[in-house]
C-alpha cells in the first residue's frame, strides 16, 4: 500500500499567489514519488486553483466538508462541490475543529455524506492528554466508535484514519509522540476497528500519524513506528521540508 503524506496546510498561506508558489514546489517534488502519494490539502479556497496540476502521485483535499448537499447553510461547503473540483480526500475531525464544537456525531455525518461522494475520509482522532492510567485508550476508542457510527461494514475498507494526540499538534506542541508509543496505540486502533468491521477489513485501513512530523522524525514514524502515512502540519508551509519529508517517505522500507 502507498504511504500517504497528508500536507494539512490549515488557513495558511495567506493570499492565492503564495499558494501557488507552494503548490508548485510541492507537486515538483511529489512527481518524483514511487511509494508515496502526496495529498495537499489547502483552504477551500485555493482548492480550484490547484485542480489543473493533479496527478497520479498527488491528490487533492479539503480540511473540512458539510453534510449536507445544498441549500441554506451560509459559509459551508458541500461534498459535491468538493467533488466537482476534482477534490478526493477530505480530513474530517481535526482536532482545531472539534476544539470549535464538533462532535462524533457531526464527524460522522460528515463521514457518511464524503462518502456518498466518493471523498476518502481522512478521520481524525487522538487525546487531549495522555494519562499513566490509560484513561486516554478508551477516549481514543469512544472517538472511533463514535466518528465511525454511520460507516457500514461494505465502506470501511474506503477510510483512512489520522492519529493525531492533541498535545502533539500545531504551535502549543509539548513535543511528538515517539515511533514506539505510535506503533502501541496504532495496534490498538487497529484492533478497535476489527471489532467495529473484521480483522481483514481493520488491516487494509491505513492508520497515519500526525503531531509535529518534521524532515527529521518522519522516517522513524513510517519506518519503527509502521505508520501508514504522515498528516503533517506545520512543516507542509515550508516546500524544503515538505519535499524532504516526501523524499524520506519514499526512501522507507516498511
Ligand atoms: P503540526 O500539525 O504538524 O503543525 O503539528 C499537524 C496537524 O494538525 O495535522
Amino acid at each position: 500500500m502507498k504511504k500517504l503524506i497528508v500536507a494539512n496546510w490549515k488557513m495558511n498561506p495567506t493570499s492565492a499567489s503564495q499558494a501557488r508558489l507552494l503548490f508548485t514546489a510541492t507537486f515538483a517534488a511529489a512527481r518524483k514519488l514511487k511509494n508515496t502519494k502526496a495529498i495537499v490539502c489547502p483552504p477551500f479556497v485555493f482548492a480550484s486553483l490547484l485542480r489543473a496540476s493533479r496527478s497520479a502521485r498527488l491528490a487533492i483535499g479539503a480540511q473540512d466538508v458539510f453534510f449536507e448537499s445544498a441549500g441554506g447553510y451560509t459559509g459551508e461547503i458541500s461534498p459535491g462541490m468538493l467533488a466537482s473540483l476534482g477534490v478526493s480526500y477530505v480530513i474530517v475531525g481535526h482536532s482545531e475543529r472539534r476544539r470549535m464544537g464538533e462532535t462524533n456525531e457531526v464527524v460522522s455525518k460528515k463521514i457518511k455524506a464524503a462518502r456518498a461522494h466518493h471523498l476518502t475520509p481522512i478521520v481524525c482522532i487522538g487525546e487531549l492528554e495522555r494519562d499513566d492510567e490509560g484513561n486516554y485508550l478508551a477516549f481514543v476508542r469512544r472517538q472511533i466508535v463514535e466518528s465511525l457510527a454511520t460507516v457500514p461494514r461494505k465502506d470501511a475498507a474506503a477510510l483512512v484514519i489520522g492519529y493525531e494526540p492533541v498535545w502533539a499538534v500545531g504551535e502549543k506542541a509539548v513535543r511528538a509522540d515517539t515511533p514506539e508509543d505510535f506503533l502501541e496505540i496504532s495496534i490498538f486502533i487497529r484492533k478497535t476497528l476489527a471489532d467495529l468491521y473484521s480483522k481483514n477489513i481493520a488491516e487494509k485501513i491505513p492508520v497515519l500519524y500526525g503531531g509535529s512530523v518534521s524532515e527529521k522524525n518522519a522516517r522513524d514514524f513510517l519506518e519503527q513506528g509502521k505508520a501508514g502515512g504522515l498528516l503533517v502540519g506545520r512543516a507542509s508551509l515550508d516546500a524544503k521540508k515538505f519535499s524532504e519529508i516526501l523524499f524520506n517517505a519514499d526512501q522507507t522500507v516498511q
